[in-house]
């Protein structure tokens, strides 16, 4: 629509500009609705329209039933208003990470190949930005209408220089044909952020089970330096999966923290390859190594199939499903 609508939840209301997205607009007033993905594909952010009209794709039946079309909820990261709105406030009790969405502009100041059809990318920001440990941004593709979202490597405490892990999807077009292609130091860098409720709890004590797979590492590393900052020694145990050792990165840096912190064990798994280490899948060799998960909080990130088989590990070695987090690095539709 090309017009600007309020939305109105009950508790507060928002104003929607000319295609905008719901979701956009309420992070960006800081009203907080629970979300993961930003592209349609996980269903965390559906609201329920009450009252007025909006514009949205078709939602797949997997990600937003028959019914619950039928009872008015959209995706609100998929969905313009047509008209003002009233939206039933959002159903899970919504725990705000409490940082304004906004655009965000930077400067490449980094680009290194860190293992096989990998990169690592530092963005050094025009201002500081205000995000939780697990969070992402999305990466505006120049020449594009097109965003990609990336998540943070580095802790919060690091606000102004945000690192990044990329993997190169062949025929992609923001890693083959942007990242890997022509990316480079000195180039400008323009980003919407901070999204997601992949968030570190800092509250929790629990030991930490950290499942990753491939460049899932990414926002598991920011995890754990903030999980050790606020006590060193706290027990962290970190799987990381991928495929073949030439795909394997950031060895010094774990094997650096496990040194240097007594509580922390990394342990690199390969699926494809046999080695002197592990091999398997993140899930199997954490089961192997641990009795019981009750006392532990987990964080899973990666491709989905790996997180929900991670999950599965985790709820047969005895988690509470609300002690895990997970993101899940899902292709954009
Ligand atoms: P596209 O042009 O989007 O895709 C090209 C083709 O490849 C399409 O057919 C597409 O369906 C297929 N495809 C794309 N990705 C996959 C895949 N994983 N498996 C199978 N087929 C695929 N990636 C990172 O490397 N690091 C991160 O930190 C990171 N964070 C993310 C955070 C979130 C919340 C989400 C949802 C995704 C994240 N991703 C991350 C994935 C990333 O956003 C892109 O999807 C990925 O880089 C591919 O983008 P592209 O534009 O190159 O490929
Ligand atoms: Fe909207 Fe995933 S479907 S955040």
């Amino acid at each position: 629509s090309a017009e600007t609508f309020t939305i109105s939840t009950g508790k507060s209301s928002v104003s929607c500009g000319p295609d905008q997205k719901m979701l956009d607009a309420f992070l960006r007033n800081g009203v907080w609705v629970p979300n993961s993905c930003n592209q349609g594909t996980c269903g965390t952010c559906k609201v329920r329209v009450v009252r007025g009209t909006a514009d949205h794709p078709p939602a797949p039946d997997s990600v937003l039933s028959v019914a619950e079309q039928e009872q008015g909820f959209v995706l609100s990261c998929q969905t313009t208003p047509s008209s003002d709105v009233v939206i039933d406030p959002p159903a899970e009790n919504p725990d705000s990470p409490g940082h304004v969405l906004r655009d965000i502009a930077g400067t490449v100041g980094a680009v290194t190949e860190i293992a096989a059809d990998t990169v690592s990318v530092t963005v050094l920001l025009d201002e500081p930005l205000d995000f939780t440990a697990g969070q992402y941004v999305e990466l505006a593709v120049p020449g594009t209408a097109e965003t990609r979202p990336y998540s943070m490597a580095n802790p919060p405490s690091e606000p102004d220089k945000l690192e990044f892990h990329i993997r190169r999807q062949p025929g992609g077009l923001a890693t083959e044909g942007w990242i890997f292609q022509t990316l480079d130091v000195g180039d400008p860098v323009t980003m919407s952020g901070p999204w997601g409720d992949f968030c570190f709890e800092p509250d929790e004590s629990a030991g930490l089970i950290l499942l990753a797979g491939g460049t899932g590492l990414a926002p598991l590393k920011a995890i754990a330096r903030a999980a050790l900052a606020a006590d060193p020694d706290r027990e962290i145990h970190v799987y990381h999966g991928v495929r073949t050792r030439a795909e394997l990165y950031d060895v010094d840096f774990w094997e650096g923290l496990a040194a240097a912190h007594p509580g922390v064990r990394y342990i690199p798994c390969l699926s494809r390859e046999q080695w002197s280490g592990r091999t398997g899948y993140v899930g199997d060799a954490m089961m192997e190594d641990i009795a019981s998960c009750r006392n532990h909080a987990a964080y899973l990130c990666g491709p989905p199939a790996m997180v929900e088989a991670g999950v599965k590990a985790l709820k047969r070695r005895r988690m509470s499903p609300r002690r895990i987090r997970r993101e899940k690095y899902t292709p954009a539709a």
